[in-house]
């Protein structure tokens, strides 16, 4: 989604707006834009499409002097992508210039107010009603405006507003999208993620909602909304750069995807202590876990894959019936939430609009909220009442890949937790499930190794039309993921399916040289899934399958296998989807694709 950084400082301040911006290009977007203070104006310049037909018309940023600015990468949601639609907007009078993230809801008739008020609207966007109202409760005060403003504006925003009348000063300010300030030595920055600011600084505040920043060259002052000056904690970063760079990898995908083992050891290794779990960082006691009757995992996308995975491992372990939901549809389905029931929120970013929401709704209604979030600090690990933090580092690439083996690996701590409290779990089998669970980062760090069979494998396939990803219980949920990596990042049709469900319609779509991809990792399931094979090899299809090792039988059905190290059948998945990942990934590579920034998809989805 949309990017915001800003600066005010003594140095020149469009080129760290242009090198900001692209840290944040990751979040995906279709133009940008800046604007700079300069001999007591404010100027913009904006382009559509790639930050590069920016960064010419500035060439670098040389033909903008001024030290105050803002910097902007859209995202589309109001009005398509132009020159005129870009951010920032101005007022009529071109004195204040604004940029916006999030979607103001009642745009509509702040328009029609403000257009017989006189402003005449030059773009299609909601943005540009906040430049506008800006102006019109102008009258000196810029903390006192924006406070207004945000008093008659509906929907989420982050803004950075900058004005003609102060040379010296920015104002900020957020509600339910993502912006952080960056604290400097004479210089202070704003930006909506850490990758944009984090060669100048690691000292940041993380902003609630509805906190008014005033930035000068020297110092940060924060008010609430009635304007009482407010003292914050200083966050310190603790990743470094090289972790938000590719690090000579091709793509931030493939640096992602070699991450794993690390990602998941940093993950599930210390939160293991004499073969038991030890979750300190959440509250979760015995009489806590007793006292669930019922959980709901809430999440989008990925991490929505990653809750199924947690649902069969904790209704297996913990015996506690768990409800799977997306958040879109969690969040407006009036769920039903009684005394006993704890909602576990995954999010990569911890920004997700629809998780939020999803997480709010059942806030106000009464649930305790456990979260598992890789962004520390992140909106929903703020407002939950316990987070798990997955330790993923940064992730980058619009495909989620380390992000999701994490969380799997968070869901089997916390199944396996629960399943000890409620003492369903005997201890031989926790110390069996642990020693597995320790030695998933060197199976992983295995199948990285043997990339190359599975990148001769998309080199053959990279022009199918549709692939149909198949699997029966855990390998049902990694399909699903799989299916999901190739649409996003190569842009070929694909489907997952519960392999027994295949007959009920879809194997009609079955003809000569589709491509299936079966995954075969369930012990009790594996006969049913080689007949599901057979199935589809008597249609013409042709057959990827995986398979742990040793279960060589699969070779006489599949056209291909492909192995993974042997572990218990509940934490397959976290080996099953790399390989899938890898295909995904030499797939897009192959068909020369955008990878790390696939077409209309953003990296953090922070409007609904
Ligand atoms: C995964 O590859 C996606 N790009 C996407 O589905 C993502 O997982 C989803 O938008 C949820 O994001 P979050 O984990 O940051 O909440």
């Amino acid at each position: 989604m949309c990017g915001i950084v800003g600066y005010i400082g003594e140095r020149q301040v469009a080129p760290i707006l242009l090198e900001g911006l692209k840290k944040l290009e990751y979040r995906g977007y279709d133009s940008a834009g800046i604007a700079v203070y300069h001999d007591a104006k404010v100027n913009v310049v904006k382009a559509k499409g790639r930050l590069s037909v920016l960064d010419e018309r500035l060439a670098g940023g040389l033909n903008m002097p001024g030290t105050m600015g803002i910097g902007h990468t859209r995202w589309a949601t109001h009005g398509a992508p132009s020159d005129l639609n870009s951010h920032p907007h101005t007022s009529t009078s071109g004195c204040i210039a604004v940029v916006h993230n999030g979607i103001i809801e009642n745009y509509l008739s702040l328009r029609e107010f403000l257009s017989g008020k006189g402003y005449a609207f030059v773009s299609d966007t909601d943005t540009e009603v906040i430049a506008h109202l800006t102006d019109y409760y102008y009258k000196g005060d810029l903390i006192e405006t924006i406070i207004k403003v945000m008093n008659r504006v509906e929907g989420s925003y982050a803004l950075g507003v900058i004005c003609d009348d102060y040379p010296d000063e920015m104002v900020a300010v957020r509600k339910d999208s993502p912006l952080i300030v960056g604290l400097g030595y004479q210089e202070n920055f704003i930006a909506s993620d850490i990758p944009a600011i984090l060669e100048h600084t690691r000292s940041i505040y993380l902003l609630e909602d509805k906190e008014v920043v005033l930035l000068r060259k020297h110092e940060v002052k924060i008010y609430n909304i009635d304007r009482e000056e407010i003292q914050k904690e200083v966050f310190t970063v603790n990743w470094d750069v090289a972790s938000a760079e590719k690090g000579g990898y091709e793509h931030f995908m493939m640096k992602e995807m070699s991450e794993q083992p690390k990602a998941i050891k940093d993950t599930i290794l210390p939160r293991i202590r004499n073969k038991e779990v030890v979750l300190s960082d959440i509250d979760l006691s015995k009489a806590d876990v007793s006292a669930i009757k019922k959980i709901y995992i809430v999440a989008c996308g990925t991490a929505w894959h990653a809750g199924l995975v947690g649902k069969t491992a904790i209704e297996r372990l913990a015996k506690i019936p768990v409800e799977v939901d997306l958040a879109s549809e969690f969040r407006y389905r009036d769920p039903i939430i009684e005394e006993g029931t704890l909602v576990i929120i995954i999010s990569q970013s911890g920004e997700t609009a629809d998780t939020l929401a999803a997480l709010r709704e059942a806030k106000k209604r009464g649930a305790k909220i456990l979260s598992v979030v890789n962004v520390v600090g992140s909106s929903i690990a703020r407002e939950s009442d316990n987070v798990l933090y997955t330790w993923a580092g940064p992730e980058i690439a619009v495909a989620s890949t380390k992000a999701y083996t994490t969380q799997l690996s968070a869901m089997y701590l916390i199944a396996l937790h629960m399943g000890v409290m409620k003492e369903y779990v005997a201890r031989q089998d926790a110390d069996t499930i642990i020693s597995n669970l320790e030695q998933i980062p060197d199976k992983v760090q295995r199948i990285l190794e043997s990339k190359k069979d599975i990148q001769y494998f998309a080199s053959k396939h990279y022009n199918a039309k549709d692939v149909f990803f198949l699997g029966r219980g855990m390998d049902y949920n990694v399909a699903m993921e799989g299916s999901l990596k190739l649409k996003e990042i190569s842009y070929i049709h694909s489907e997952a399916y519960a392999a027994g469900e295949l007959k009920h319609g879809t194997i009609a779509l079955i003809e000569e040289g589709t491509l299936v991809i079966a995954l075969a990792t369930q012990k009790h399931l594996f006969d049913k899934i080689l007949s599901n094979i057979k199935e589809v090899k008597a249609r013409g299809a042709v057959v990827l399958a995986i398979a742990q090792e040793g279960h060589v039988e699969i070779e006489k059905e599949a056209d291909f296998v492909m192995y993974i190290p042997e572990t218990d059948p509940l934490l397959t998945a976290v080996l099953t989807v790399v390989p899938l990942q890898l295909f995904a990934y030499y797939v897009s590579v192959e068909k020369g694709c955008d990878v790390d920034k696939p077409r209309n998809l953003a990296k953090s989805v922070t409007v609904e």
